[in-house]
């Protein structure tokens, strides 16, 4: 038997709508969670029609396109994004015993235990996953016998691990909705409810939001909601309304949402700006964000995973450079298990952009048990990150669909950046002047962004002439190298062409065997302090035959002539230099993947959102 650990989407229905079309194109919405099988449930009047497939939730709609039992007005669906157990029709959910039927995001630990004795008890069970305990559990309360929502709670009191359920029976029209360290939320629209894993799943039929705590049970009964503990005891969270629309979350007329997020990265990274600068006062601050005395704060740690962990390097150089307080950086996976030396005067910052990637969420929780200060930088709303920080400062990238992170990465630039500036006025280390003059650099860039979008046509004529090369070598330093690794990132993810980044200067200790006539070099570096040096390492490449791709603000510089190709980037300070750089280099693996025809939005073997470890 194998053990099973998800990432996923879940999605739930209960108005007068078409729940099979309402629950499908929420879970094509919530792909980016899990693409690998899908699954429904549709409650009929006394009766369920369960549905499941392999492949993505395209294939779902199909095998229940115009099959009329399919009708109804109440229903579950799922996505699943397997990482143990094979991805099959009999571990896809929904999962059911009886007449119970769950969809879970999550992992319940103890299932082993739970499966034995249920086993025992004569239960027989038809998937390899943890889930199926769960309805399993449920039907054996049920039948003691006890009322379907009493079951439930029974149930999830036995639950050790994570979960965010939904959950019907058979018989009558009850929707429960339940959580534990797995998110979920309620979407409260026009005489219609939803549950989902996340909002840009119905955003097209409400804005407005419940954020579900731990230990939170919604059960949704004639149309009505209410709001309990697992013991039963009543209880009152805010309707929130999000500024997301539903149009956001669509492609709109973009052949992908990777290349709509690029070409979104201008309006992006305004709203960022928009309410925390003042620029004739010099001042910068966040409505959401109260800070305590930093001046005791010796040390800054930046965590995060994947691209928001590129927005840590980039700011322990920002920060360090103009704070003068040591910054270090870690990888969230790595950060948790280390036991590192933080305390009291330690301030942690975790930068994620779904506000839920599970080890960043444990590094949080680590910092928070060692007395650090802890302040994320997430881009949705109510997310764990955003909820359980001691501070928080959103991105407002507004939804980030695309698996590969892009306006979330440059706003999360943005909104380090901002934040030096706040906490270098807090500390007296900037003055309003010298605050002004910074604020007036950030405000350039949207326009700055727009210009290198405009030329985009040459960085696609580039992906035409390297999209059949197997390997690249991504080279920077200082702020760039954090973009070189980026940049070779974006094309690993979605061309799936090997690339690797390297900081200039020790591409002597190692790659510079690699280089050939064969292997282009992806150069990014502005003129900065480093330039000269980094233009040595490119002379190195040349005597080599090593074909190189210049990323550069430099128009004049003889050494346009010498390279392959050269793309011109817009001028900027050094803080700010990696939130122009990055664009061309986002650019470049989109237009490659695109020619070679990859699933650009869902990569193969990635999620958008890791919500496990
Ligand atoms: C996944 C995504 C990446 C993302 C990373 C961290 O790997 O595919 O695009 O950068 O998770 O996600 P977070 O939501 O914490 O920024």
């Amino acid at each position: 038997m194998e053990e099973e650990e998800i990432v996923c989407g879940i999605v739930g229905y209960m108005g007068p709508g078409e729940a099979s079309r309402i629950l499908i194109e929420a879970l094509k919405r919530l792909e980016y969670r899990g693409y690998d099988s899908a699954g429904i449930a549709i409650w009929n009047e006394g009766k369920v029609e369960v549905a499941r497939k392999k492949g993505k939730v395209e294939e779902l709609r199909k095998e229940i396109a115009d099959n009329e039992k399919f009708q109804g007005n109440l229903g579950l669906a799922h996505t699943r994004w397997a990482t143990h157990g094979v991805p099959s029709e009999r571990n896809a959910h929904p999962h059911r015993a009886d007449d119970v039927i769950v969809v879970h995001n999550g992992i319940i630990e103890n299932y082993l235990e739970l499966k034995d004795e249920l086993r025992k008890a004569g239960q027989e069970f038809l998937s390899d996953t943890d889930t199926e305990v769960i309805p399993h559990l449920i039907s054996s309360f049920m039948r003691k016998p006890m009322a379907f929502i009493d079951a439930i709670r029974q149930a999830l009191t036995e639950l050790q691990g994570s979960f965010a359920v939904g959950i019907i029976n058979k018989k009558d029209r009850i929707m429960v909705a339940a959580k534990k360290e797995s998110p979920l939320i309620i979407g409260v629209g026009d005489g219609e409810y939803f549950i989902a894993s996340d909002a840009p799943a119905v955003l097209d039929r409400t804005n407005r939001f419940i954020f579900l705590e731990d230990g939170d049970m919604a059960v949704f009964k004639d149309n009505q909601l209410s709001l309990m503990d697992f013991q039963r005891k009543e209880i009152v969270r805010p309707v929130q309304t999000v500024s997301w629309t539903g149009v956001m979350a669509e492609k709109g007329g973009y052949k992908h949402f990777m290349v709509k997020e690029i070409f979104e990265q201008p309006r992006a990274i305004s709203d960022t700006l928009i309410g925390r600068i003042r620029e004739e006062q010099g001042e910068v601050g966040f409505e959401e964000l109260e800070l305590p005395d930093i001046s005791k704060i010796r040390k800054i740690w930046m965590v995060a995973c994947g691209t928001s962990y590129h927005a840590c390097l980039i700011g322990k150089h920002i920060f360090e450079a103009n704070l003068r307080i040591p910054v270090e950086i870690d990888i969230a996976s790595e950060f948790r298990y280390r036991d590192p030396i933080m305390g009291a005067d330690s301030m942690l910052i975790l930068v994620s952009q779904s506000g839920e990637t599970a080890d960043t969420i444990a590094a949080m929780r680590e910092g928070k048990k060692k007395g650090a200060y802890t302040l994320s930088v997430c881009n949705v709303l109510g997310s764990t990150l955003a909820r359980e920080a001691d501070g928080v400062v959103f991105t407002h990238a507004g939804p980030e669909i695309g698996v590969a992170s892009t306006k979330a990465f440059t706003t999360q630039i943005s909104v380090l950046y901002l934040l030096l500036l706040h906490m270098g006025q807090k500390l007296g280390i900037m003055d309003s002047d010298t605050v002004r003059d910074l604020i007036s650099e950030i405000k350039k860039i949207p326009r700055k962004i727009q210009k290198i979008l405009d030329d985009a046509h040459a960085v696609e004529e580039l992906a035409r002439k390297y999209m059949t090369c197997k390997d690249f070598l991504f080279i920077g330093r200082g702020v760039n190298f954090p973009t070189a690794l980026e940049g070779a990132l974006k094309l690993k993810e979605i061309s799936y062409i090997h690339a690797e980044a390297y900081a200039a200067g020790e591409m002597k200790h190692g790659p510079i065997a690699l280089i050939d006539e064969n292997l282009p070099v992806v150069v990014v570096s502005p003129v900065d302090q480093t330039y000269q040096k980094t233009c040595s390492n490119i002379e190195e490449v040349l005597t080599r035959r090593g074909r190189v791709i210049l990323f550069t603000d430099d128009a004049s510089h003889d050494m346009r002539q010498k390279v392959e190709n050269a793309i011109t980037v817009p001028e900027t300070i050094y803080e700010l230099e990696p939130i122009l750089t990055v664009v061309p280099l986002q650019l470049f693996a989109y237009y490659i993947a695109n020619f070679l025809g990859t699933d650009v939005d869902q990569p193969r073997n990635l999620a958008k959102s890791v919500t496990v470890e």
